[in-house]
């Protein structure tokens, strides 16, 4: 037991919102455990996500509830996807249906709390924004499997998801070498291909399809053809779930999921495979890494991270500094205002270095 140290924060509630991830718990651990450990506050645990906070799921949170869970999968709170303001009219941000918000500031002041924090990824940290402009304490941690949040580097969840695909691309290369084929992995990450490029460079991806850039199948053939004529019997091709070729790119919504119907095909990996199959007359086949993305222990680099992130919370706490997201910007901890991943998302920019390195080893990117 440290010493307890002054703080402007007596009582917080603590919740996890979103896609679960790799070291979740040990970013809860670092955030209960200083808190509690040097600054003697009162932890409230609160279930899945904001969902539990407006049901007023919440109980004390004892030492024991948050110790041995540094290397456990998943969250011990559970989590939601639920969004109060959703329930807002988008032009007029009118209430529509039942006030949630109203609900949460009640259930925050019944709970006597004096900061909310939330692990989450852009829509947590986007209602934990939101929430702070409606006069709640709110600090939030980072975390997403997609790396897709603006204002950290990183955040906690990528790098074990980066570990599980990059085995994952491992294992295939053996089979496609066997059968001298064309593998397609599908790698999570809608908006955002951070997860496919840094895992697609890890595992030696001879193509990587990312939704920033719109692919060509025709450039794709050419590449997987020319490795052919090398003497490269196989070829590994890692596409991001949100991936779209550059016809899709030119249509509306509409357009695209008639497109996407008519094509007859569960998601772009097949999408991708099946095209592959027709340019090229190359047997493919298709592997879709889907949740175990999100499942099992964390890696150490992600423990290491969450841990950081969780401690540097209880710090913002103590010192009253609200409104804030923890972040990493280089090597330094350090937090943004929370208005700066509201409401965005952290795409990869089409001359990021790490998408120069995969061209320089000769990779495809899939429009050139
Ligand atoms: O946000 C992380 C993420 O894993 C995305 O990469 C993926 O598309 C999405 O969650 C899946 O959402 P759900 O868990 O609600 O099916």
């Amino acid at each position: 037991m440290g010493s307890s140290t002054k703080s402007a924060t007596k009582t917080f509630g603590i919740l996890t919102s979103g896609g679960d991830c790799p070291g979740l718990n040990a970013a809860i651990r670092g955030v209960c455990r200083a808190a509690h450990d040097k600054y003697n506050m009162t932890v409230i645990g609160i279930a899945n996500g904001y969902r539990g906070l407006i049901d007023g799921d919440a109980r004390l949170f004892k030492p024991e509830d948050f110790s041995g869970i540094l290397t456990r999968g998943g969250t011990i709170l559970g989590t939601s996807r639920e969004k109060p303001f959703k329930a807002r009219d988008k032009e007029t941000d009118a209430e529509v249906g039942g006030d949630k918000v109203e609900v949460i500031k009640e259930n925050y002041r019944r709970l006597n709390l004096d900061c909310l924090v939330v692990l989450g990824g852009n829509g947590t940290n986007t209602t934990g924004y939101l929430l702070a402009k409606e006069g709640l304490n709110v600090v939030g941690l980072p975390k997403t499997i997609d790396n897709d949040i603006v204002g950290t580097d990183m955040t906690f969840g990528f790098h074990s998801a980066v570990t599980i695909a990059t085995e994952a691309i491992d294992r295939l290369h053996s089979t496609a070498h066997s059968h001298n084929r064309v593998m397609v992995i599908e790698l999570m990450g809608h908006k955002a291909g951070w997860l496919s490029l840094y895992a697609g460079v890890a595992g030696g991806g001879d193509v990587i399809l990312l939704p920033e850039i719109p692919y060509d199948i025709d450039a794709i053939g050419r590449h997987l053809l020319k490795r052919a004529r090398d003497g490269k019997s196989f070829s590994i091709v890692v596409v991001a779930e949100g991936a779209v070729s550059k016809e899709e790119a030119a249509m509306d919504k509409k357009e695209r999921k008639k497109y996407r119907e008519k094509t007859a095909t569960p998601s772009i990996g097949y999408r991708v495979a099946r095209e592959i199959e027709e340019e090229t007359g190359m047997e493919t086949r298709v592997t879709v890494l889907g949740y175990l993305q999100r499942g099992g222990i964390p890696s150490p680099w992600d423990r290491v991270l969450a841990t950081t992130f969780g401690t540097a919370a209880a710090d913002l706490l103590a010192k009253g500094e609200y409104g804030k997201m923890v972040s990493l910007k280089g090597e330094e901890v350090s937090a943004v205002d929370l208005s700066e991943p509201a409401g965005r998302v952290k795409s990869v920019p089409v001359d990021h270095h790490m998408i120069a390195t995969a061209r320089s080893v000769g990779t495809c990117i899939g429009n050139e």
